[in-house]
C-alpha cells in the first residue's frame, strides 16, 4: 500500500517540486495551500495531486482540513512542513503584523499541522516528519529578524520532537535550504541578490527546487529510518553549519 504524504505549501516553489518528487516515488500525495487559488487549480490539473486550502497558522482550520485529507487520501505517513512566508524589513521598520504573520506561518504552523497528524502516527507506530527551515535560521539574515527567528525555531522544534517520536517509530528531521530559485528569492531586490547574496555562494548559483525535493525523498524513504533529529543543509556552500 502506497504511503500517504502531505506537503504544506505544496502548490508552488520548493513545495511544488517536493510533491512531484514524492509522487514519482510512488507516494500518494496531497498538497495544501493558503491563498493562491489560480496556482493551486493549475497545479491540481497538471499533476493530478489533490489540493486543500487552509491556513497553517490557524490550528482549527488545520485540524479540520487534515481530517478531510485523511478521509480522502488516507492516514498521513509523511508530513512535509514546507509552508513559509517572508515579510522582510530592517528591524527598525518591522511592524508587529510582519512579526506575527511570519511566526504564525513558519513556526506556529509546525505545531498546528504536526499536532494534528501526531496521534495517528503514534498509534500506527510509523511517521516521517520533514521540516523545511532555512539557511537564514542557521546564520541569521539582515532584514529577516522575524524569518530567521521562525526558522531557527523550526530547528529546535525538530530536535525536541525527534526525541519524543523515536520510540513510536517516527523520525523528525529538518532541511535548511540556501537560496533557491523560487518566487520568494526572486522577490529580493535584484541589486541585493546580485551584490550581496550570489557572491556569498561558493557554487556560484541559486539552488534548484528539485535539489531540495531529492533531500525530502531521501528522508521520507524507508532507507532513512536511522536518521532522526538531524539538520540537512543544502546551500551551495554558503554557510557551513
Ligand atoms: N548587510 C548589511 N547592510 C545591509 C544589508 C546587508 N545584508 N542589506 C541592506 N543593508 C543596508 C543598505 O546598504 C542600506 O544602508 P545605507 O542606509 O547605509 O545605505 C540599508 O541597509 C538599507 O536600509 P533601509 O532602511 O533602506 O532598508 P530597506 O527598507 O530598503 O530594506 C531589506 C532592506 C528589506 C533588508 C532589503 O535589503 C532586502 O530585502 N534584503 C534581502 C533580505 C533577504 O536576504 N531575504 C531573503 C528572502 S529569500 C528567503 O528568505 C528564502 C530563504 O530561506 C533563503
Amino acid at each position: 500500500m502506497a504511503r500517504v504524504a502531505l506537503v504544506t505549501g505544496g502548490t508552488r516553489g520548493i513545495g511544488h517540486a517536493i510533491c512531484l518528487a514524492l509522487k514519482s516515488k510512488g507516494f500518494r500525495v496531497a498538497a495544501s495551500y493558503a491563498g493562491n487559488d489560480a496556482a493551486a487549480q493549475k497545479f491540481q490539473a497538471e499533476t493530478g495531486i489533490p489540493v486543500y486550502k487552509f491556513d497553517v497558522a490557524d490550528f482549527d482550520a488545520s485540524s479540520k482540513a487534515i481530517q478531510q485529507i485523511e478521509k480522502d487520501v488516507g492516514p498521513i505517513d509523511v508530513l512535509v512542513n514546507n509552508a513559509g512566508i517572508t515579510k522582510d524589513a530592517p528591524f527598525h521598520k518591522m511592524s508587529k503584523e510582519q512579526w506575527d504573520a511570519v511566526i504564525g506561518t513558519n513556526l506556529n504552523g509546525l505545531f498546528n499541522v504536526t499536532r494534528n497528524v501526531w496521534e495517528g502516527m503514534r498509534t500506527r507506530k510509523y511517521g516521517r516528519i520533514i521540516n523545511i527551515s532555512s539557511i537564514n535560521g542557521q546564520k541569521g539574515q539582515f532584514g529577516q529578524v522575524n524569518y530567521s527567528a521562525s526558522k531557527a525555531g523550526d530547528i529546535g522544534f525538530t530536535k525536541a520532537l525527534a526525541q519524543e517520536g523515536a520510540r513510536a517509530g517516527i523520525t523528525v528531521n529538518v532541511i535548511c535550504p540556501g537560496y533557491i530559485g523560487t518566487e520568494m528569492v526572486r522577490a529580493v531586490p535584484k541589486e541585493v541578490l546580485e551584490k550581496n547574496i550570489l557572491p556569498q555562494i561558493p557554487l556560484g548559483r541559486l539552488g534548484e527546487p528539485e535539489e531540495i525535493a531529492r533531500c525530502v525523498v531521501f528522508l521520507a524513504s524507508e532507507d532513512a529510518g536511522f536518521i532522526t533529529g538531524s539538520t540537512l543543509t543544502a546551500n551551495g556552500g554558503q554557510y557551513l553549519a
